[in-house]
């Protein structure tokens, strides 16, 4: 892949970079996206029977099987080069800031340690009266889970339709999307806000912007720097032509 020198330049030379990951990111670690392929995460249901609080209201079990298939999957998965490339980045560069889309914990397994969730996690449960959170990590079995606390069910602990975002999540990713010189957009189509307006934020304030896709998203026409690849293919090059040490 032909990286431009002077994105390598300016790369090598930022202090700030900020990230916004989606689905794609994970598709080479063999986890379905939601919207850019048959066998996507929606082939038999479609989103708002399972990912909204009235679907959930109406079937717990269906909702909560749901997210543990995909909780399955994620444990059966690796994190594959693209997380590996953005944990090197982010340990390379003095003020990286990834925030994610996803919910599967593939880039904290990577070894990113600073990832800013901006739609929860697979792998958190949460009080449906107290908000208390608590970890994920076994699949439901006949009864569904209850909060310790205060027994209310539990529901998953991540973004449904209709809901707002973390605050914290959202004003990090904003703060992030305002301040860095290098802003990527990496396997997201760039169809969900808020997330989708944080790279022509960064736009706005004057930051280089790059995305990595294989397929065209609206964000093209905005950058030069648009690179039609897998994130598991262009992040290392990109990273082994910025160090080469
Ligand atoms: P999508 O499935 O909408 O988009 C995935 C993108 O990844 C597509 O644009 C693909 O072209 C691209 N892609 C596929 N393989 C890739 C690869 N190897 N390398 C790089 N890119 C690749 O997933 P998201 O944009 O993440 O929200 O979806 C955003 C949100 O919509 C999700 O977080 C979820 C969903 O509703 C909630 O659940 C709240």
């Amino acid at each position: 892949m032909n990286i431009p020198q002077p994105l390598i330049e300016k790369l090598r030379s930022a202090r700030s970079v900020a990230v916004l990951t989606g689905a794609g990111v994970s598709a080479e670690s063999g986890i379905p996206t939601f919207r850019d392929s048959q066998n996507s995460l929606w082939a038999k249901y479609r989103p708002e029977e399972l990912a909204s609080p009235a679907a959930f209201q109406r079937d717990p079990r269906l909702v909560w099987e749901w997210y543990d298939w995909r909780l399955q999957l994620v444990n059966q998965a690796s994190p594959n080069p693209a997380h590996a490339a953005l944990a090197e980045m982010e340990a390379r560069i003095p003020d990286f800031r990834l925030i994610t889309q996803n919910v599967d914990g593939l880039h904290q397994r990577a070894g990113s340690q600073n990832v800013v969730e901006l739609h929860g996690s697979l792998r958190r449960a949460r009080c449906t009266q107290e908000q208390c959170t608590f970890e994920h990590s076994s699949l439901i079995e006949d009864q569904l889970p209850t909060c310790s606390n205060c027994g209310a069910l539990l529901r998953p602990d991540v973004v449904w339709f209709g809901e707002t975002l973390p605050a914290a999540a959202l004003a990090a990713a904003v703060e992030a999307a305002h301040s860095c010189e290098v802003f990527f957009s990496v396997g997201t189509s760039g169809m969900v806000e808020p997330a989708a307006s944080l790279p022509y934020e960064a736009l706005r304030r004057g930051a280089v912007v790059v995305e990595v896709n294989p397929l065209p998203t609206p964000l093209a026409v905005y950058t030069p720097y648009s690179f039609a690849a897998p994130a598991g293919v262009f992040l290392p090059e990109l990273v082994r032509a910025v160090w080469p040490d």
